[in-house]
């Protein structure tokens, strides 16, 4: 603009002088379109510039926002992204889990507020087999449970250390839950009893518990006899 200006000013004088009128109208009109011409640029420039910043910021604030709600995310949250009252009933295959006893006690403590099952229910006798490690009566407890799947369940408690050697087939095959340090007559011996109860509560099916110890047999009674007995007596 400055340039103009002088320019302009030039003309005037000039103008003032021999110069004639038209040649300094002239003059500016090139000046004035070629003025116009750098605004137009500069302002394709600006605009191109524009556009790609805001290509950028879109980027950005896609990454910013849509990553915490993506299905990805959800999916992981609620397992394979159906909640299904199976995973709430059925009874984990292997007892073992990674609950401290305050979270196992505080999941133990739950229990429907409704009467009735949506499901057919069959009640179990819960086994809770509070012992040093190993189970020497383990083969009559076998022959005694023998046909009777899906009454039962079976938990034992053993020292920490203690690794069992049942084989697949066996009922006591990973019935081993998470267990701590007891020591006998002290107050662990309470905690261990109080754990296994925890763990034998997390089976819905569970009606009635039996805190039996590693030297305790089997008498006459198959579990068929022994639910009846326990229902007729709980009406
Ligand atoms: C169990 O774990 C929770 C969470 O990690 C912790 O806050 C709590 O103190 C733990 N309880 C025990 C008894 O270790």
């Amino acid at each position: 603009m400055k340039v103009m200006v002088t320019e302009m000013e030039e003309g005037v004088k000039d103008n003032g002088a021999s110069t004639p009128k038209s040649r300094v109208t002239n003059q500016c009109r090139v000046l004035l379109s070629m003025r116009l011409l750098q605004v137009l640029f500069l302002f394709l420039v600006l605009t191109f510039g524009i556009s790609v910043v805001s290509i950028h910021m879109i980027k950005f604030l896609k990454i910013q926002h849509l990553d915490p709600v993506a299905p990805t995310t959800l999916i992981s949250m609620y397992g394979r992204g159906t909640v299904t009252l199976d995973s709430f009933i059925r009874p984990p295959s292997n007892v073992w889990h990674t609950m401290n006893d305050s979270e196992l006690l505080w999941r133990a403590s739950m229990e429907p507020q409704r009467n009735g099952y949506p499901f057919k229910r069959v009640p179990k006798l819960a086994f809770m087999f509070l012992s040093k490690g190993p189970l020497p009566f383990a083969p009559l407890w076998e022959r005694f449970f023998q046909g009777y799947e899906g009454l039962y369940s079976i938990y034992v408690h053993a020292l920490p250390y203690y690794k069992s050697d049942f084989s697949r087939s066996s009922v006591f095959y990973r019935r081993y839950i998470p267990s701590q340090a007891v020591a006998w007559g002290e107050m662990s011996m309470g905690d261990a009893e109080r754990r296994l109860l925890a763990n034998a509560l997390l089976d819905i099916s569970n009606e009635w518990f039996i805190l039996l110890s590693e030297s305790c047999i089997p008498l006459q009674y198959p579990i068929p006899i022994l639910v009846n007995m326990f229902f007729a007596y709980g009406r």
